[in-house]
């Protein structure tokens, strides 16, 4: 394989990468007072298996987080083997307003199978698929529907695709929007 090609598999790899939970809670423990009341939006992650959706579920009332929003790209291959949901694989946008119905006992906040059981029972009342429009497919940060949840948010996380960091960042200074993500060192 030539150099060229080795980048490309590389970015091609690096673009279906899952962010551990445990890399995610070491980098935003740093910013644990930056929440208060913001309206955070993971805008490439998979409402089932992104572990950002899971860390803000799992310290949305510890953050005193005022909104989580999400947005699936590609089809979520695990969502009906883990969760019992039973629904299309298909793209998913996700809005979580509060996360105190599935507390137990004195819990602040939910465990990780709180924050998955929040996800398969609340259904539809926090899941809105995603449709895609003329120039992007459902999903795409750059799409229409994205883009309307983007303008509503004050805090973008994520671990973008790295093939198109530079769109991605581009879209986040001219939106303004303030942001936490996680990259390449290279990029
Ligand atoms: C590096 S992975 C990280 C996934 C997730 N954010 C995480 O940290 O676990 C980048 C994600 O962006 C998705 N993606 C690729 N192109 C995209 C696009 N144009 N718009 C939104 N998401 C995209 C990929 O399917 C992949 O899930």
């Amino acid at each position: 394989m030539n150099n060229a090609n080795l980048h490309a598999a590389n970015r091609a790899k690096n673009d279906e990468f899952y962010t551990e939970l445990s890399e995610i809670e070491k980098e935003l423990k740093n910013y644990s007072d930056k929440f208060k009341d913001k309206v955070v939006f993971c805008n490439c992650d998979d409402p089932f298996e992104s572990n950002f959706v899971k860390y803000f579920l799992m310290h949305f009332n510890g953050l005193g987080l005022k909104e989580l929003y999400a947005t699936g790209y590609k089809i979520s291959s695990i969502v009906n083997a883990e969760y019992q949901v039973g629904i299309e694989n298909i793209p998913y946008s996700l809005c979580v307003t509060s996360t105190k119905e599935y507390l137990k006992g004195d819990q602040i906040d939910l465990d990780f199978n709180g924050a998955k059981e929040l996800v398969e029972k609340e259904g539809d009342r926090i899941r809105t698929k995603l449709l895609g429009d003329e120039k992007y497919v459902a999903g795409d940060f750059r799409s229409e529907e994205s883009i309307e949840i983007l303008k509503k948010s004050d805090i973008i996380v994520t671990n973008p695709p790295f093939s198109l960091f530079r769109e991605y960042i581009a879209q986040l200074m001219e939106y303004k929007k303030k942001f936490l993500i996680i990259g390449n060192k290279n990029a």
